[in-house]
C-alpha cells in the first residue's frame, strides 16, 4: 500500500521535474604557474546557486556535474539544473557557477569559486583561463 503511494508521488513529481530542465556545457583551462603538474586532476564542479528545493533534498550539494582537469589544465564539464517556474511568466533559470578544488598553492587544497553565468545548451560557456596561483 505504501509502495503504491510512493509510486504515485513519484509519478506526480516527474512531469514537474522534466518541465524546466536546463543544461550547461562549460569549458576552460586551469593554470598553476608555480607547478604545472598540480593542474592535473584539479576538481572542477558545476553547481547551481538557485537549486530547486525538491532536488536540494535529494542532492544537498546541488552538484550538476563534476570533472577533473587534464595535464594541460583543460577541462569540459556538463550538467543540468532545473528552473522553478512556479508562477506563469516568471522564469527562474538555474544559476550555474563553477567551483574548482586544487592544491596549486598548498597541499591542503583550496577552493576557488567563479562568478555565476547564464549560458545554456546549445551554447558553450567559455570559462577561459583560470589562474590558480595565489
Ligand atoms: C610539483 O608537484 C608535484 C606533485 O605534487 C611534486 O611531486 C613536485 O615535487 C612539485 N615540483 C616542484 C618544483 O615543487
Amino acid at each position: 500500500m505504501l509502495k503504491a503511494k510512493i509510486l504515485l508521488l513519484v509519478g506526480a513529481l516527474l512531469p514537474l521535474a522534466m518541465a524546466g530542465e536546463k543544461c550547461v556545457w562549460a569549458r576552460g583551462k586551469v593554470l598553476c604557474e608555480r607547478n604545472a603538474t598540480k593542474q592535473l586532476n584539479a576538481e572542477v564542479r558545476l553547481l547551481d546557486k538557485d537549486g530547486d528545493w525538491v532536488f536540494q533534498t535529494i542532492d544537498p550539494d546541488d552538484s550538476m556535474g563534476v570533472t577533473f582537469a587534464n595535464e594541460d589544465g583543460s577541462f569540459t564539464v556538463e550538467g543540468c539544473g532545473y528552473d522553478r517556474d512556479w508562477l506563469p511568466f516568471v522564469t527562474n533559470d538555474p544559476e550555474p557557477y563553477i567551483q574548482i578544488r586544487h592544491n596549486c598553492n598548498t597541499d591542503d587544497g583550496e577552493t576557488l569559486i567563479l562568478p555565476g553565468f547564464k549560458t545554456f545548451v546549445p551554447d558553450t560557456y567559455e570559462a577561459g583561463t583560470i589562474k590558480l596561483d595565489a
